[in-house]
């Protein structure tokens, strides 16, 4: 098992670090060379369920990258199955649905015991954490309750989240089934990674910036709460990310998590400005910087980094890295965040 002791894991805890610590979402995937050769042989839920081949995956991008982190090669929908919920990665349209959820009977319906289904993720980190260097964490995930729900609800990528805000305010009773039954789910297979090896967990709640702050803290609020409320009472380290949540970070911030994620529409010193002093904050450059000339990506970088110096700090990109993202460069940021972090 890595030593608990590295700088990643530091940060997470709010203490001082000899640099910044850097991790990407989306960190493995399609943008790399040797994924792709993979993913080349077997479509991705096949790679996740085989533990050898998702820890192998794991792995590439810390040996291409030299990141403080791993994250464990899976997808947060993958509870959704043994819940009984089905879903296929259609080509070019992401996940789908073919059976969305329209309201109480088939929340209802809806089971809770995710039994042996998932054992496979936790195979993966035993597999991960025996291979990785002591200074190199892993990390666990899982979907928060509101981006899990829009998900099934929507029955697959949506641009306004039209029919889950109708069910959120048409039906709250019902509303309020689905989130607890997600909330119960993400917290024991949360707990079952920090079983397995994962020494932090994230939870992705991608979509919930579509929310006011109102509606944010009566609909989801209480949710992310119990998960995140519970894994802080169980001593663990948890990172807590949405995107588009400028007006929801000072509320995400009571669901209690160590680290608090931040996108690129608000800069880190702002963001500090409306949080807890001393809340270890991760993020936040654009990842479509990555795309710009690497002189432009590298001052974003630096940018950053000056922005995120008045407290404990996780370097990251505010969203996942795109498919189109050069590899090398991705490789320049992290040495230099590791060059010029702070000590
Ligand atoms: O490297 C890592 O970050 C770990 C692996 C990981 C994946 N998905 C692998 C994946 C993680 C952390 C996720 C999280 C995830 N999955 C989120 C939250 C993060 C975010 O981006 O907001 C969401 C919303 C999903 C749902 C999901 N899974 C979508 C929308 C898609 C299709 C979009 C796409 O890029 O094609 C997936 C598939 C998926 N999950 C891929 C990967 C590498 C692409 C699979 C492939 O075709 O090879």
């Amino acid at each position: 098992m890595p030593a608990p002791t590295n700088r990643f894991l530091k940060a997470c805890r709010g203490e001082p670090t000899d640099t910044t610590p850097v991790w990407f979402m989306r960190q493995a995937g399609r943008y790399l060379p040797e994924y792709r050769a993979l993913r080349a042989k077997m479509d991705m839920l096949s790679m996740v369920r085989t533990p050898e081949i998702a820890a192998e995956v794991t792995l590439q991008p810390v040996r291409r990258l030299g990141v403080d982190a791993a994250i464990v090669f899976a997808d947060i929908l993958l509870p959704l199955l043994p819940m009984g919920a089905p879903f296929r990665f259609a080509q070019g349209e992401g996940p789908v649905f073919d059976d969305p959820i329209r309201g109480l009977a088939d929340i209802e319906r809806l089971r809770v015991d995710l039994g042996d289904e998932l054992d496979y993720v936790g195979r993966t980190l035993e597999l991960v954490a025996k291979e990785l260097p002591q200074d190199v964490a892993l990390i666990g995930f899982a979907g928060a309750p509101f981006t899990l729900a829009a998900y099934l609800i929507e029955g697959g990528h949506s641009r306004n989240f039209a029919r889950v805000k109708e069910l959120m305010w048409g039906d709250e009773a019902a509303w309020r089934l689905l989130m607890e039954k997600l909330a119960e789910v993400c917290l024991t297979y949360l707990r079952m990674q920090l079983r397995h090896g994962a020494q932090v967990v994230q939870l992705f709640d991608s979509w919930v910036g579509c929310l006011s702050p109102e509606d944010y803290a009566r609909y989801v609020l209480p949710y992310s709460a119990a998960i995140l409320g519970g894994l802080r009472r169980d001593g663990a380290l948890s990172i807590h990310f949405g995107t588009d949540t400028a007006t929801l970070l000072p509320l995400m911030a009571k669901a209690s998590a160590s680290v608090l994620g931040v996108d690129w529409r608000l800069p880190l010193d702002s963001a500090r400005g409306i949080l807890p002093a001393g809340l270890p904050l991760q993020g936040n450059l654009d990842p479509l910087l990555l795309l710009a000339p690497p002189e432009v990506a590298l001052e974003g970088v630096r940018r950053t980094l000056r922005a995120a110096r008045g407290g404990p700090h996780i370097f990251n990109t505010g969203h996942g890295l795109v498919p189109e993202t050069p590899p090398d460069l991705v490789k320049r940021v992290v040495d230099l965040v590791h060059e010029e972090g702070r000590s």
